[in-house]
């Protein structure tokens, strides 16, 4: 069975649960899962339930599919996702993915938390993606293309939508939250950068770095649809070893601006153009 025809077996058997098609799909990271609960729902389904799909194994991701309506939108909101660290394939790692565009979403938001590169910004920053750099050392597109899912070579030239960039920003102006914007590189992780990664990727022009979200807009591209990135700084990851970065402390910091994340993200569906 290739991943098209996985991908609209999933969606049928969330179709069987709840029969919304959603316009926009949100995908939450690490430590960002309130806005879940901020969801009128008509569903909330473990992702054990649905056929094929990648279960996060990590602390900070619970692993649910809620579907319903935010700001009087159709939504499914993912809260937490499987990374590529935990050993899934690239591919499987975008099959969430796949199956929100299979479901009707042709918006997707994509969130996560990331070390700050940027050495104007402070940890607790909230950043909209203008831009990625894919230095996972794989792209979920590698192998046989599916021609019903997308072309063999997807342009990347504006992967973040910019009309959703400037709403994000408009958005932030309008609650008065300080809203940076900057380029996000992906790496594969589990293991933190040296000083040595960290300083290279800065000079490479990024912002901010994490373990996701670059092979899920990849994908997302591939499938057409339009995309905006949300990213918690949750450490400042210069190279200058003031303590260690965990994942403990990740988490903490994400939940302090969960709350001001959860604004941000209710003002943006409620704005966006139908
Ligand atoms: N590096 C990579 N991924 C991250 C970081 C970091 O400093 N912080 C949160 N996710």
């Amino acid at each position: 069975m290739n991943w098209a025809a996985r991908a609209r077996e999933a969606a049928q058997a969330v179709q069987r649960i709840v029969a919304r098609t959603p316009e926009v799909a949100v995908i939450l990271g690490s430590g960002l899962g309130a806005l879940a609960e901020e969801v009128s729902s008509d569903a909330i389904i473990a992702y054990d339930e649905i056929p094929h799909f990648p279960r996060p194994s990590v602390e900070g991701h619970a692993g649910r599919l809620v579907v319903g309506t935010l700001e009087g939108r159709s939504v499914a909101v993912m809260q937490g996702r499987a990374h590529f660290y935990e050993g899934y394939t690239m591919a499987e790692v975008v099959f969430p993915v796949r199956v929100l565009h299979a479901l009707g979403a042709r918006v997707l938001v994509v969130s996560n938390a990331a070390g700050g590169l940027n050495r104007q910004w402070r940890a607790g920053d909230l950043m909209v993606i203008s831009d990625h750099i894919n230095f996972m050392g794989a792209n979920p597109l590698v192998g046989p293309n599916e021609a019903e899912m997308g072309p063999r070579f997807p342009d990347m030239s504006e992967a973040y939508d910019k009309d959703l960039v400037a709403l994000a920003e408009a958005a932030a102006l309008d609650l008065r939250i300080s809203l940076r914007k900057g380029i996000y590189v992906g790496v594969s992780g589990p293991s933190y950068e040296t000083p040595a990664e960290l300083r290279m990727l800065a000079r490479w022009g990024a912002d901010a770095v994490g373990m996701s979200t670059v092979h899920e807009v990849i994908a997302a591209r591939h499938a057409g649809m339009r995309v905006l990135g949300l990213t918690a700084i949750t450490d400042m990851a210069t190279g200058e070893v003031v303590a260690p970065v965990s994942h403990e402390e990740v988490l903490a910091v994400a939940r302090e601006l969960e709350p001001r994340f959860v604004r941000l993200v209710r003002r943006i569906v409620a704005t966006l153009p139908a």
